[in-house]
């Protein structure tokens, strides 16, 4: 009889801290670029234009771990009038010696985490390391892990600014609730390691602040992070400083565009994965466009993590990390969770 562990969503919010995701990503990052890892065709399936739709990520990771697996994530948006979430993702890890299920998890908190993590993971190892001032483009639900995960590895932030492209209210907001919800989400988790959780909570303990003028804000970002669903680009060329550094998280889908496709032509250009970038990502409108070519992409971000391509290698470079997300982040979290999780006794063992 095969045993799955089942973990919910508050069961993964309960054992889930920002730290050791950030260090699974690197891992799967790291795994990736020294061939231990495969990533498998995207699925996608439209039910109804506009409507319903999903997509399947997935892939295997070798090396110690040995998963294989994916991410479901649909989104049926008539959900919303009969009070079911309208996103719903769920994630399969399976055994890559012998094919057997291990969990099933909900997909939604990873998602943030795993997201984050890889957003400050760009930050880390591209952005200049005197970097003081963070803009985040969006205020939706990725823009919390996204600040939460760079105040987290980054250690001179001093001002987050957060810019809605659809209403300032929302970055009002979402500036009026973050610190409360960065001590209670994520600083919670270190409450028995108090030089730690010190340490973290004067990173967070910095100035947040709305603006509704992206071009003045945009000038005085030494990191710019964009989490919005766009089609056009919210950021110009012509507005940004040298020696910024973009971590581009939105465009995960094709036609998705957050920032200005010249901006590509001055910068130093990394991704997580050359043709989901060049398919999907940040990325695919300035190939398209003939701006780029896929091969002036500097490199993977794992590649840069292993010391393979150098990353920023002047303080004036414009760096971007096009950060579509791939299915080993989800992978490894997954299979970090239902270890901790074994241990703990927690979630559901069901038989198959
Ligand atoms: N790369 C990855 O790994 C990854 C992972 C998860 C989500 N995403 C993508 O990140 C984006 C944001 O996700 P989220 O969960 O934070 O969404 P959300 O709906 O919670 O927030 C979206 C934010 O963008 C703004 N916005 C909405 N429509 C817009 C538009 N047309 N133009 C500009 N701004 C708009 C909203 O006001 C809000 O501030 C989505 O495109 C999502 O698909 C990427």
């Amino acid at each position: 009889m095969i045993k799955v562990r089942i973990l919910n969503e508050g069961t993964i919010k309960e054992l889930l801290d920002i730290k050791n995701v950030i260090e699974v990503v690197e891992q799967a990052y790291t795994l990736k670029n020294s061939n231990q890892a495969n990533l498998f065709p995207i699925v996608t399936h439209v039910f109804e234009a506009d409507k319903a739709d999903m997509d399947i990520k997935s892939g295997h990771l070798k090396g110690k771990a040995n998963v294989f697996g994916l991410k479901l994530v649909s989104w049926f948006g008539d959900n919303i009038k009969k009070g079911l979430p309208d996103v719903i993702g769920t994630i399969m890890v399976f055994d890559g010696k012998t094919g057997i299920p291990l969990g099933i998890l909900s997909a939604e908190y990873i998602t943030g985490m795993r997201t984050g993590s890889a957003g400050a993971i760009g930050a880390k190892y591209l952005a200049r390391k005197d970097s003081e001032s963070l803009l985040m483009v969006g205020a939706g639900h990725q823009a919390f892990f996204q600040i939460a995960a760079a105040l987290t590895v980054l250690n001179n932030i001093k001002k987050v600014t957060v810019y809605d492209p659809i209403n300032c209210k929302f970055a009002i907001e979402f500036c009026h609730k973050v610190k409360s919800k960065l001590k209670n989400e994520i600083l919670s988790k270190y409450k028995d390691d108090k030089i730690y959780s010190e340490k973290l909570a004067k990173k967070f303990d910095i100035t947040f602040v709305t603006t509704d003028d992206i071009e003045k804000s945009t000038g005085e970002a030494d990191i710019i992070v964009t989490a919005t669903p766009s089609r056009k680009p919210l950021i110009k060329k012509e507005w940004v400083k040298k020696g910024t550094h973009f971590t581009c998280i939105g465009s995960d889908m094709e036609g998705k565009q957050e920032i200005d496709e010249n901006i590509f032509s001055i910068a130093r250009v990394f991704v997580d994965d050359i043709n989901q970038a060049a398919n999907v990502g940040e990325t695919e409108i300035s190939i398209k466009k003939g701006i780029i070519t896929k091969e002036s992409i500097v490199g993977e971000i794992g590649e840069v993590i292993l010391g393979q391509v150098p990353g920023r290698v002047s303080k004036d470079d414009i760096t971007i990390f096009d950060s579509t997300g791939i299915a080993h982040q989800d992978l490894l979290t997954a299979n970090y969770l239902i270890k901790i999780a074994k241990e703990k006794g927690l979630g559901a063992i069901v038989e198959l």
